[in-house]
Formats: C-alpha cells, structure tokens, sequence
C-alpha cells in the first residue's frame, strides 16, 4: 500500500505522542510503532521529570547541575533552552490530564535524584512514565487528523538512496518518508510525508543487562546512519547503577532488568556491599546522590575487587509507610521476588540504561537529512553531553518535539518540500528457514555479550580493538542474512542492533581520553586540548547498506 501524508512520524513514546499533538493543529499526521502503542522506553520511567518547580530552586542551578554532570560537553545554550521550557511543559501535561503526585497541601511534589543540588523532580509516584503515556494517549486518540498504527515497523527511510537512477546531484540528502513493515499482514508499505520525525527511543537492548524493554534495539539510529545523518556521541552510555539483581534470570532473555529508581537513593537508600560496609563516601563527597557515572563506576570497581555479584540497596532503617507511599510498584515488583524492602536489603547491579548521544538536531530537532526531525532518546541535541543528568531525558523530549513541530509548520506552509516522481515499492524476495532463525537469534546474543564485555563501563584499547574487528564480522554475517531473508522484525533489528553496535565501539575507539561515561584505563585522564567536543561520525559509504 502507499501512504501519503503531512507528517510521519515513527515511535509512539513521549516523543512521538508530544509531537503528534502540537502537529495535530495543522497536518495530517500518521504515526508507526512496532508493538503495541504504550510499548516504549516512556512506559517504564519511574522517577520523573526535572523541572524548576519550588520556590528555592532557580533555573541557574538546573543549569549548573545539568552542565556538571554533562562534564564539558554540553552545549550551553541548548541546556539553558531546555531548562527554561520545563515548566511550561510540565503544565501543558498537566492540561492534558497528568496525575503528578502532589504534597497535602495540593502542590506538586518534589523528589531528589543524583547529581540534582535541590529537589525537582515532578513525579507520579514511581511510575511517571506509565502515567504520562497514559495521558498522551488519552489525548492522541481523541484527535481526528491523527492515525495511530500499531505492529508497524519502519525498516528504512526514505532518501535518494531509493530513487533509480540514484539522484545524487547534490550533497544535501533529502527524506521523503520510510519504508513500514506490516507485522500482521506481512506486507511492506510505503509511507511518503512531507516531513519524518524519527521518535524511536534508546538502543539498550544491543547490552546484555539493560533496564530497557526489548523494543529498544536502537532503529532509529541505525536507521538515520545508513541514510547518511550526521550522529555523535555514541560512545556515551549511561549505565544506571541500580537495576535489581536477579540469581535466576534468565541470561539469554530480551527481558530487561527492573530498575530500582535513584529517586529510592534520592530518598535516602545507603549502597552497602555484601557484608554491610557503606563505601560512595570513598568515591564522591556526594556519596549515593553523586551522578551516575561515578555511582555505576564505583559499584563495578567494588564488585571486580570483591567478585561478588551484586551490591546491596538498604532503605531498612525508613519508615514503612513512607517506603509503601512514595515506591508502591518497586515494593510490589520486588516482593513478587521475595524482598521486602522495608526489611531486607535490594540486590543492585549496574546496567545500560540510556544513550546520551544520537542523530545531531538543532534546536528544532532538524537532522543533517532535509526535512527529517528526531526527538527523544535518539536524538544528540547537546543537552546532556558526556552524561545525562537524571530525569533529563523525558524534559529533553517534550521541549524539543514542542519546537520541532513548530519547525514542521513553516516547512509545510511554505511548501520547503520536493518530493520526486519514481518513488519505488519495497519488493521482498527472500525466504526464511530454520537455520536462518537460529543464526539470528545467536547473532542477536553475540552483539549484546560484545557489548557488555568490550564497551561497558569500564574500556581499554585491547577491548575496544577486540569488539570492533567482532562487530566487522558479524555485520558481513547480518548483511548476507538481510539481502537473502525475507523481511521479519528479528532480521531488522538484529540488522539494527549490528549498525549500532558498530557505532559505539567506533564512537568509543575515537575518543582516547576518560570523559563523563566514557571510562578507557589506557586514558584515564580527560584531554581537553583535543576531545573538548562531541564526536561525530557519518557513515563513510552514505546511501548503502552500511
Ligand atoms: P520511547 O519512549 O522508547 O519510544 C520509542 C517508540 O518508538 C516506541 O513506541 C517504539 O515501539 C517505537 N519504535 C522503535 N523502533 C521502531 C521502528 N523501527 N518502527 C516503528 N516504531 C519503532 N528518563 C527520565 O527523564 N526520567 C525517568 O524517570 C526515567 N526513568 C527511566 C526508567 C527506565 C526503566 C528506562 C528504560 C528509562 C528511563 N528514562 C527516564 C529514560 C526515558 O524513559 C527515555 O529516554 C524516554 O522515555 C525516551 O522517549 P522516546 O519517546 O524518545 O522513546
Ligand atoms: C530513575 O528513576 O532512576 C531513572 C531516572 C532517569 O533515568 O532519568
């Protein structure tokens, strides 16, 4: 089938949905996601969403905070821009019907996170982003002009690349749309827009131990690389240091890790190692409230020295009421388990949990592709630089869908399209077999081991080497399968999660210095003289299959 449209837009999280509603007002807009429309990265935020709220807080501080943590590599506008927007954002999701925890007397409440010097975090207990997505598609399915399909997969934007002959006059390379895969009908449309917002969250899932659901194998990224954006910072990967530690999971699984939110250590919650000792105040003066990085770091450096597999969260000495009201699905979650976290202490480990970096945007989400935007997780837009700052992230997505949407108007009333004739259809040749399912899935495991292994918390030269000359062989393995498979969700995201896997390791192999997330023991120190910028990469053969 061939679809044409204002506005596409792929991934219904935050991102997407905030987008679709400002758009709403002036186009038609159709949006695509993989799974089941609330399935997202949003859905499972538990802390919330830092905004300049109470009356001893500034945006001076935010801004302070944020460029900390970002560890010289934010950029300074982008962060004052962002900040001073959140509470306007905050209030609009209020409008549209956001239940946000409030304090009895009727005002928002305000929770703490690492790295944050006052309270501001806005919340609905411990499940703000099921809240928020519940909100947004409230709204969504109550405007008419916006169509929402579910099991929809985006394999591949649409750019000259498709175009025969290829029309590569100039450098300047354009997006027409994407190719979506129907997962129900097993059928491949083409999808032509005006204008495309790629909205398609994190790349968790291409580590071993993620927080992230399994729909974040990281499409979006692959999918604006192999078209030819320009993508930077890849190789900061913000590992949250406690996601809870399970003996018996299952090693192999695409499920993710629970998360046991910072807003627990924001609480209060002491990190103790296995016989009981306390140990962040040897690392930071801020202890358990220092940001991620340093917490993640010190957790891996005590567990290496110790062997141990875990370290322990203890909020035993809390009282039990206020533990059951401000965490009520992290005590439910972890007695289903057999903890009770009023009394025993939580097993934590680190796990990969968020890309800093992403599709370079402008301030209005305008990607190096003409008429292409990226919002949310999957942009790099210079907010969090080498390290996000806690609850950054679902604030980073609002303000910029906000403006990239604003962008989209004026493209579109002033017609700054030119959408060609010869647009082609997808054909799918290819067959599927057994082997091929198995070889797939092995792949799948093989790129998340190399990961987790060779670009995780702490890096060096050897490993680095190591996981790029793997990540080489294993794409030749994953281009062959693609070419000759037929078209499923598991040969796409395995082709996705390899593209990724790829741009991390390089990312990370370019960058010899230790910066933010970004730990090499043959650098230890940070080089500002010659790593003072993000990093920036392109794929060397624009408009083919990298
Ligand atoms: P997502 O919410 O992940 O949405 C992506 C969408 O794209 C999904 O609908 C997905 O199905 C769809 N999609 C992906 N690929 C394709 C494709 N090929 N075709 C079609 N559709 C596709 N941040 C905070 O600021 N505060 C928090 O408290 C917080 N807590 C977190 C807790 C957890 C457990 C996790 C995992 C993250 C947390 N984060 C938090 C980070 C934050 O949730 C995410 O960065 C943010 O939700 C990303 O929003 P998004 O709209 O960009 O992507
Ligand atoms: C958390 O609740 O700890 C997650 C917050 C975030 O990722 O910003």
């Amino acid at each position: 089938m061939r679809i044409e449209t204002d506005i596409l837009i792929i991934g219904s999280g935050i991102a997407g949905l905030r987008f679709a509603i400002e758009a709403s007002r002036f186009a038609e807009v159709y949006i695509v996601t993989k799974k089941d429309k609330a399935e997202s990265n949003t859905n499972y935020a538990q802390g919330g969403i830092a905004s300049v709220i109470s009356p001893d807080d500034d945006f001076e501080l935010h801004i302070r905070d944020t460029l900390y943590a970002g560890d010289g590599l934010c950029d300074e506008k982008v962060v004052e821009f962002v900040i001073k927007e959140g509470p306007k954002e905050i209030q609009k999701l209020i409008e549209i019907g956001t239940e946000f925890s409030k304090t009895e007397n009727g005002r928002l409440h305000l929770a703490r996170e690492g790295g944050h010097s006052r309270n501001r975090i806005v919340h609905a207990k411990d499940l703000t982003g099921k809240e928020v997505e519940r909100a947004l598609l409230n709204k969504i399915c109550q405007i008419d002009n916006i169509h929402l399909l579910e099991n929809h997969f985006a394999i591949d934007l649409i750019t000259e690349h498709h175009l025969k002959p290829k029309k590569l006059k100039s450098k300047k390379i354009n997006c027409w749309g994407a190719y979506v895969f129907d997962i129900e009908k097993q059928v491949v449309h083409t999808f032509i827009a005006k204008c495309t917002l790629l909205a398609t969250g994190g790349l968790g899932q291409a580590y071993l131990h993620t927080t992230n659901p399994p729909i974040a194998t990281g499409d979006g990224f692959a999918m604006a690389f192999r078209a030819g954006a320009v993508i930077g910072n890849m190789e900061f990967i913000q590992f949250h240091p406690t996601a809870l530690y399970e003996s018996d999971s299952d090693y192999r699984s695409t499920k993710p890790a629970f998360l046991i939110s910072e807003a627990v250590r924001g609480f209060g919650a002491k990190l103790r190692l296995k016989n009981g000792e306390e140990f962040m105040h040897k690392y930071d003066p801020r202890a358990e409230l220092a940001p991620r990085d340093i917490v993640a770091r010190a957790i891996d450096f005590e567990l290496k020295k110790s062997g141990d597999k875990f370290v322990y969260l203890d909020l035993t000495f809390k009282d039990k009421e206020e533990i059951i009201n401000n965490f009520p699905n992290i005590y439910e979650k972890c007695l289903e388990k057999n903890i009770d976290i009023t009394k025993d202490f939580i097993p934590v480990i680190p796990a990969a949990h968020y890309a800093c970096g992403g599709v370079v945007t402008d301030l209005n989400g305008q990607t190096s592709i003409a008429n292409l935007f990226a919002t949310g997780e999957v942009a790099m837009t210079g907010l969090h630089g080498a390290n996000r700052l806690a609850s950054n992230s679902l604030l980073e997505a609002l303000v910029f869908s906000q403006y990239a949407a604003y962008r989209t108007e004026k493209i579109l009333k002033e017609k700054l399209y030119n959408i060609p004739e010869g647009i082609p259809d997808w054909v799918d040749t290819g067959k599927l077999t057994t082997e091929e399912k198995i070889l797939i899935s092995q792949s799948r495991h093989e790129i998340r081991d190399i990961l987790w292994d060779y670009v995780g918390i702490v890096r060096s030269n050897e490993r680095l080497s190591r996981a790029l000359h793997r990540c080489k062989l294993i794409h030749e393995e994953v281009k062959q399968m693609y070419h000759e498979s037929k078209i499923s969700e598991e040969i796409l995201e395995l082709r996705n999660l390899i593209n990724v896997a790829y741009m991390i390791a390089f990312s990370a192999s370019l960058r010899k210095e230790s910066r933010g997330l970004h730990y090499n023991i043959d650098y230890p120190q940070k080089d500002n003289l010659n790593f003072l910028k993000p990093t920036l990469i392109q794929n060397p053969a624009v408009l083919q299959d990298f």
